[in-house]
């Protein structure tokens, strides 16, 4: 859900939700790489609080992780995390704006940005330098979500139906203008700057409320997040409805609807350096 329009704690907050809420997911993507040989050094490039960093850990037991963000925020979170599972050792942090000059990263065998690409100003550029970072037959693994998640059935609520859709298309063209590489073509921008596509696959995520209580807590902070977006440009009937649903004494909380689920896709290109 994340696309750089949450700010502060709250950002780093539902970055943790949404590791958890996804772990599962993320885990059976790390074992699909098609990485030759065992990986020393990984780089987790936007790192945020480590939901990648520690699935590599777990997949690749003989890795240690770069771990790089320009949050210091997140960063924290992530080292705190690494703290408590007993895994600091295996993680380099680094902070960093990757629209800058870039942080001396090692020799990785695998680079991973997952949702990172497109907050970029010039990703082009970042993916060159994965390119140059690699050795030949390295991997890069660049995980992106399909548009924004979706909490509510698309014909829900009974009393404002649609309403989700219709923020969000409001929200899709303010985002054009603010983050214009979300929804790039990344199969282009990686095999211009020298990559072979190894494998891709697209992954539809649907998490019900009924498997994870947490699903609540993250369709929240997201409907709250849209809620702030659209503010200024949403129909007044439509605003009205998300405070409904978004009010914790209401009935009509979506707290209390049985039908509410975390739906998106990812799309993940598995790149290798010939
Ligand atoms: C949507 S989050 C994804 C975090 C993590 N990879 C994950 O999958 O949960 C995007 C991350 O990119 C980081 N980021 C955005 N712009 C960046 C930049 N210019 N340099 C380094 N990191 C950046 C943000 O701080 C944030 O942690």
């Amino acid at each position: 859900m994340s696309h750089g329009h949450h700010h502060g704690g709250n950002h780093a907050d539902m970055l943790a939700l949404k590791a958890e809420l996804f772990a599962r997911h993320t885990a059976s993507l790390a074992a699909w790489l098609p990485v030759t040989g065992r990986p020393r050094t990984i780089v987790d490039l936007g790192c945020g609080t480590g939901a990648g960093t520690f699935t590599l850990l777990t997949q690749f037991p003989d890795a240690a992780v770069v771990a790089v963000d320009s949050s210091p925020e997140h960063l924290q979170r992530l080292k705190q995390e690494a703290d408590a599972r007993g895994l600091l050792a295996r993680i380099r942090i680094v902070q960093a704006d990757l629209d800058d000059t870039w942080p001396d990263l090692g020799t990785p065998d695998l680079v991973w940005a997952s949702e990172s690409l497109h907050h970029l100003a010039d990703p082009h550029r970042a993916v060159q330098r994965v390119y140059r970072a690699l050795p030949p037959g390295g991997l890069f693994a660049v995980i992106e979500l399909n548009g924004f998640a979706r909490f509510l059935p698309p014909d829900a609520p009974e009393f404002c139906p649609g309403v989700e859709e219709r923020c969000h298309a409001v929200n899709d063209r303010k985002q054009a203008k603010e983050l214009p590489h979300r929804g790039a073509d990344w199969e282009s921008t990686l095999t211009t700057a020298g990559f072979e596509i190894a494998d891709f696959q697209t992954v539809d995520i649907h998490v019900d409320v009924s498997d994870d209580p947490g699903v609540g807590r993250y369709a929240l902070m997201g409907l709250r997040s849209l809620r702030e977006a659209v503010a200024d440009d949403a129909s007044s009937a439509d605003l009205a409805a998300l405070d409904e649903l978004l009010d914790p004494d209401s009935p009509r909380c979506i707290l209390d609807r049985p039908d509410l689920a975390v739906r998106t896709r990812r799309l993940v290109w598995a790149a290798r350096r010939p």
